[in-house]
């Protein structure tokens, strides 16, 4: 038996490796802190939860269209309309198993062998991973200064070539936290345009935002005709495992996207679709309440960790991730993380799991409870000074 050639060029996901091995752990009676995560340790609230249970019972077990039911995409379309800043309509929008598929779907609708795709780095994995897929070649852009999360216009503009057929853009990104400034992306936006790519802007992590204010490039003119939105709930409404992303881009787009979306999965799971109806039009306290908390973790954690010799972390302005600059351990990333996962007990990510910007960084999250954050800070802390846990 022979894979195809293509496979050799998909990753796997750092998260779900660090995770396996720390639950190898756990059963050989190791306790192990959980940093690793990249979901909502929340669960969904009631009545969403209700929807789910209701839509059973309403038989609603059947395809809907490939493109979601009409209803949700409505609902999606006044609640984006409402907070991006620019005007979707239902036919904009397309409704996916997760927000990842459209990943996979915008990078195989624009891009074929060869393409050069401007991909943030350290950034989401799969983006690159999914370019390679597709016969394309990434094109990693610095996201990060000397320890501080900002965006080079200068190197960013040089890396376009005629080659170039789209960029992606994360904010506020995983892994870093950091989001982009309207400048930045009023800078991004006239390179698009003036050399007629396409962008993917990745705004899964829009609704959990602490400082500064979210944008999305589309809302600036000129660019919602060449942008695919991606969005969902797996993160503001703590719904990873219900599979409901969306999509939001023109409509010539969302028909070319929805013939994909049909040949691969039919359409996204239709209980979820009329829970997430409930979720988008429902009451919104327990994503405020979630962020809430977030936001008193991160501040915990960004001064626990600011703490330990060799560390030195920026408070991130959204998501739920920080990424503290280790250099002046003297240790890889990928060692430390290994350190600190056989010695302290603590499973976190090297920061080169992210791309080759991401040496010198490691990525915890703290989608974790307020005594594990704290109690991780002290394992990280007493491992560093004593080599052992
Ligand atoms: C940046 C980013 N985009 C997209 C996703 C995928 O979200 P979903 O679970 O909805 O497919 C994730 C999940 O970790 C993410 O971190």
């Amino acid at each position: 038996m022979r894979f195809a050639r293509r496979m050799d060029k998909l990753g796997v996901v750092a998260s779900f490796e660090v995770l396996q091995k720390a639950k190898q752990m756990e059963a050989e009676g190791r306790d192990i802190i959980h940093l690793e995560i990249g979901e909502p340790d929340f669960k969904t609230a009631d009545h969403i939860k209700e929807a789910g249970i209701q839509a059973i019972r309403d038989n609603y077990t059947h395809y809907s269209a490939a493109s979601g039911f009409w209803d949700l995409r409505e609902a999606i379309a006044e609640y984006e309309s409402k907070f991006k800043g620019f005007e979707v309509s239902p036919e904009e929008v397309v409704v996916t198993s997760g927000g990842k598929p459209i990943m996979y779907y915008a990078i195989t609708l624009f891009s074929q062998r060869g393409d050069e795709i401007l991909s943030p780095n350290p950034g989401y994995p799969v983006y690159e991973s999914i370019i390679r897929f597709c016969g394309g070649k990434p094109i990693p852009f610095p996201f990060l200064g000397i320890n501080a999360f900002n965006f080079d216009p200068g190197l960013f503009k040089s890396l376009v070539t005629p080659r170039t057929k789209m960029i992606i853009l994360n904010t506020p990104s995983n892994p870093t936290g950091t989001i982009f400034t309207q400048k930045d992306l009023e800078f991004i936006a006239k390179i698009a345009i003036r050399n007629d790519l396409m962008v993917l802007s990745d705004e899964i992590y829009s609704r959990i935002v602490y400082d500064g204010e979210f944008n999305s490039i589309a809302a600036i003119p000129g660019m919602k005709e060449r942008t695919i939105v991606l969005d969902g709930l797996s993160k503001s409404h703590a719904m990873t495992g219900w599979r409901l992303g969306w999509g939001i881009m023109p409509k010539n787009i969302s028909n070319m996207m929805n013939r994909l979306n049909g040949n691969i999965t039919s359409c996204a799971s239709t209980i979820t679709q009329r829970a997430a109806i409930q979720a988008i039009t429902g009451d919104q306290t327990m994503t405020h309440e979630m962020v809430k908390k977030f936001r008193e973790r991160r501040n915990l954690m960004v001064k626990g960790l600011n703490k330990i010799p060799g560390f030195t972390t920026l408070k991130p302005f959204g998501a739920f991730y920080v990424f503290p600059n280790i250099e002046g351990t003297g240790m890889q990333s990928q060692v430390l993380a290994n350190f600190l996962l056989d010695n302290a007990g603590v499973a976190l990510l090297p920061g080169t799991g992210f791309g080759k910007y991401g040496e010198g960084y490691l990525r915890l999250s703290y989608a974790n409870s307020s005594d594990n954050i704290r109690a991780a800070v002290k394992r990280i802390e007493d491992a560093l000074l004593n080599g052992r846990k």
